[in-house]
This record gives C-alpha cells, structure tokens and sequence, in this order.
C-alpha cells in the first residue's frame, strides 16, 4: 500500500453546449469554483473555440516575431515596431504586452465567459483588468525558483486572480507552468515573515524556497490552444525550462478586485483610446478603470484611472529596478515607484 495519494489533475471540460450558451453548467460551475478557492487554480478544457484560438495563435506568432526583430539591447519598454506591442526580455524569457486588436482581443480570449464568471465569483462584480501581459520561454532559460506574486497572502479575501491562456501549444518539453499543492494562495504573510521565510525570487534562486517546495506535491500544467489556467498569483508556482527551439507563449491576465491594485504592468501597454473604443462591450467594460472612468464608480479607488503613468518593470512583487527606455516610439512615462 503506497503512503501517498497523488492528485488527479481534475479539469473541467466544456461542452459544445456550454460553449453555445458561454455559461458553464451548474455542475461544471461548482467543480471549477470548489477547485479554485481551495485548490488555487483550476484548467477549463476546450474554453475557447478552436477557430478563435487558432487565429490568436497566429496573431500572437506575428507580435513574437516582430518583437524579436525589433530588440535592441536589453532595454525595459521597449516598442515592436511593427505592431507597437510593449516587451523586454531577461534570462531568454520575453514579457511581451500585445496590443489589443482582434483577433486577439476576441472576448472568448480577453473576457472569456467561463473563466470571468469565476472571477466575478472570486473577485466581485466590480472586478477590472489591470494588464494583459505574456509570458514567453525560450531554449536556455533557467528554472524559477518557486514563488507568489502580485502582492499574495496579505489578506484572507481573494484579491487577484490570473488568467493564462496559451499561445501554442504548452507541453511537458517547452516549459510548461509547475504548481504546488500546497494552498499557497492562502499561506499568511504575517506567519512566513515571523519564521524568516520569503518566496519573492523568481529568476533566480532560492534554496529555502525550493526546500520547502520539495516537501510538497507539484504538478506541471499542460495546455494546449483553447484551454484556460484559471490561477491565484499567490499559488506557489515557477516557469519551468523549454527544451524545444520553438518559443512557449501564454498570455497572463491579471484582475483585481475593485479597490485592490498593484504596482505591476499596465492596461495601457496594451490599448489606446482608438483601441479601447473598437472593443466588445464585454472587453470594454474590464478596462473602464483606464478609458471610461466615469462609468467606473470605483475607478478612484483603484488609484488607476486616465492619466496614471504605465508603472516599472520587473518581476510580480519585486523590488522595481532601474529604468532605461529603448522604446522606437510611443515611449511610455517613468515608473511610479510605490515601495
Ligand atoms: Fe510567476
């Protein structure tokens, strides 16, 4: 008799009947909520329409190309000349804000109805989206250290969630998301810092991290185009490597709840005003607290309404590190440094 009990993986896959009514079933709904509030992530199947995820793939394969074509030196902020896409790259992984133009900014992508029914769920009625960044890992990257993010474990309320959705395929060999569980998105920050233990490194290391990692069951996230990671930010998680020469993207999009915020990427990377008026209403009304702040009632709250400059680079709840702006043009302001 084994000792231990490994955890199926549980996703929830969606129905052509589901899809048809953008609403998952009662029973679906429960399984991927019970999932996420204890487990901290939960992958919904099958969440987008294949033509839709296939013509994001494309989409996003042309701002990856343009991105790497457009690089010059190791410059923060800089601009994709071809598609005006914000990105910078550490340690062969790109962080790439793609512009919001269909048919990336589908809302099956951008406003996905099973996966912003969990967030209002988790986050309120009022949730906004902060950014929509992307992750992407190339061959020779190192493996992070395991980690929370976007300012975890300060509270008991749920006050972020992340939404990754894969750009291509994302499998065991080109450095596919490692989760612990371990309901690291519950862990109290209060408790840790009383026993001199910190999981803020990400690239780079962190042997008390990983020791205590290694103590806990992990499980390395495969998706592939049309699935959905629905996670907290305050999950125990790390990038893994990509043993493949093609590069890995998912995008990563970050929403609060209203009046909760953090220091991390901006929306206004991602659109302009043009930009923000040719949305879908659903994808609108995520980024009212930038565009449309009036009809945002908690928009001052959030402290991100028109006219705040884009904030510093750096990694998820990190100290912001020094600024140098290569951009070809639209350059973007100054961080605010909060800490
Ligand atoms: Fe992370």
């Amino acid at each position: 008799m084994e000792a231990f009990t490994p955890a199926p993986e549980r996703p929830v896959v969606v129905s052509g009947a589901e899809r048809e009514a953008r609403a998952l079933s009662d029973e679906h709904f429960r399984e991927a909520a019970l999932l996420l509030h204890t487990r901290g992530w939960v992958v919904l199947r099958d969440a987008i329409p294949a033509g839709v995820a296939a013509a994001a793939e494309a989409a996003f394969d042309r701002i990856r190309r343009d991105c790497f074509a457009s690089k010059e030196g190791d410059g923060w902020y800089q601009v994709a000349r071809e598609t005006q896409a914000v990105f910078w790259e550490r340690n062969r992984r790109w962080r790439i804000f793609p512009k919001l133009r269909p048919p990336l900014s589908d809302p099956w992508i951008v406003a996905n109805p099973f996966a912003l029914a969990l967030l209002r769920f988790s986050l309120g009625e009022d949730l906004y989206c902060k950014f929509v960044s992307s992750d992407t890992c190339l061959r020779g990257a190192e493996i992070q250290a395991p980690h929370r993010e976007l300012g975890a474990g300060e509270q008991w309320e749920t006050r972020a969630l992340v939404v990754n959705v894969p750009m291509g395929p994302c499998g065991l060999d080109n450095g596919p998301l490692e989760v612990w569980y371990s309901g690291g998105h519950l862990w109290r920050n209060a408790a840790l810092a009383a026993v001199g233990y910190g999981d803020d490194v990400q690239d780079g290391g962190n042997a008390d991290a990983e020791a205590l990692a290694a103590a806990l069951p992990s499980r390395r996230i495969t998706l592939d185009p049309g699935d959905v990671l629905v996670r907290d930010p305050g999950l125990l998680h790390r990038g893994t490597v990509n043993r493949t020469g093609a590069p890995r993207t998912m995008l990563t999009m970050a929403f609060f709840r209203a009046g909760e915020d953090h220091s991390y990427g901006d929306v206004r990377f991602s659109l302009d005003e043009p930009l923000f008026a040719a949305l879908e209403p659903e994808v609108q009304a995520l980024f009212a607290h930038a565009f449309a702040p009036s009809v945002h009632a908690s928009a001052d709250e959030q402290g991100a309404g028109a006219g705040d400059a884009p904030e510093g680079p750096g990694e998820p709840d990190q100290p912001r590190r020094p600024l140098v702006v290569e951009a070809h043009e639209a350059r973007p302001e100054p961080p605010q440094d909060r800490r």
